[in-house]
């Protein structure tokens, strides 16, 4: 039996819809909710993360501007450009791309960022907001995630969800959301890293296996429980000659052999990442209604 395939075009498409009249009705009020996202060099992920954030400001009528600062900026310079969009009240979502270079203090420039226009949920204020169960913004990510399995019918409670991954981004905000006292979460929760001891053992219990390593085919069908649903946020280049652009893009999960064993499973590309970018239209939208 070959895994139901969670579609994150379709639900991603989903989310946008639903933003539509929430955007239409602030506009009715004067306000166009507004996202500006600032990138620090010209690392290929990350700007192309950046040009999807602002198609989708574009499609759905957001707001966006990108500031593309150079690699050796410095973090006063940072600091300055942040502060000033802060007290800019068209400005409702701000958003520094990571990784920053070196030179940059990256928890600095997180704490600088005006809790309520932190629209990625990286501030340590958010993070505690999220760890005490408090509304907040949430990273796009981890919240996609949680969405997909909503939409999808797939509830988390008394499951055992296992992450492979301990970022800031994705990993531990992700063992947040699932361990939420609230409807929709309720999971138990393994949290997997690089120093877990036989992480198979416990990958194999999952009933909600969830892969953020950044790791090509790091999770193989040995791993994974029949019938457990696969969550894969890897988004990862390797190489590929027969195709224009020398590369294309893989997740963590050894998709075809895992869609065998898994009862549903994220494609990539077409699963998280689509998803991703929904949520911070979401979050965006959010903070511009907040300001009314
Ligand atoms: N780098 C990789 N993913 C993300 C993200 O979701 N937000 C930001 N700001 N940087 C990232």
């Amino acid at each position: 039996m070959s895994a139901e395939i969670i579609d994150g075009k379709a639900l991603s498409r989903e989310v946008m819809e639903d933003l539509k009249p929430r955007i239409a009705s602030l506009k009715e009020k004067g306000i166009i909710p507004g996202l500006t996202v600032i990138i620090v060099g010209t690392d290929p992920a990350s700007m192309s993360y950046v040009t999807s954030k602002g198609k989708a400001c574009e499609r759905l009528g957001i707001g966006s501007e990108t500031i593309m600062l150079k690699e050796d900026t410095s973090q006063k310079d940072l600091l300055a450009i942040i502060e000033n969009l802060n007290q800019n009240s068209r400005v409702h979502g701000i958003l520094v791309q990571l990784p920053l270079p070196d030179q940059i203090d990256e928890n600095l420039v997180l704490e600088s960022i005006n809790s309520e226009k932190d629209v990625d949920g990286f501030s340590p204020i958010n993070i505690g907001r999220l760890m005490a169960g408090q509304d907040c913004f949430v990273p796009a990510t981890p919240n996609g995630v949680m969405e997909m399995l909503a939409r999808s019918n797939i509830d988390p409670e008394g499951k055992h969800a296992v992450i492979i991954g301990r970022s800031n981004i994705v990993g531990k905000p992700m063992a947040a959301l699932l361990m939420q006292k609230k409807k929709g979460a309720n999971a138990t929760v393994t949290l997997c890293h690089s120093r877990t001891k036989d992480m198979e053992k416990l990958t194999i219990q999952a009933d909600i296996l969830i892969a953020a390593i950044g790791k090509p085919n790091f999770v193989t069908a040995d791993m994974v429980k029949p019938g457990a649903v696969v969550i894969d946020i890897g988004i990862n280049r390797v190489d590929d000659d027969s195709r224009e652009r020398g590369y294309r893009i893989v997740g963590d999960v050894d998709f075809e052999a895992v869609k065998e064993i898994a009862s549903a499973i994220t494609p990539v590309p077409g699963g998280v990442g689509r998803m991703t970018i929904a949520m911070l239209m979401r979050s965006t939208v959010q903070s511009a209604e907040s300001s009314l």
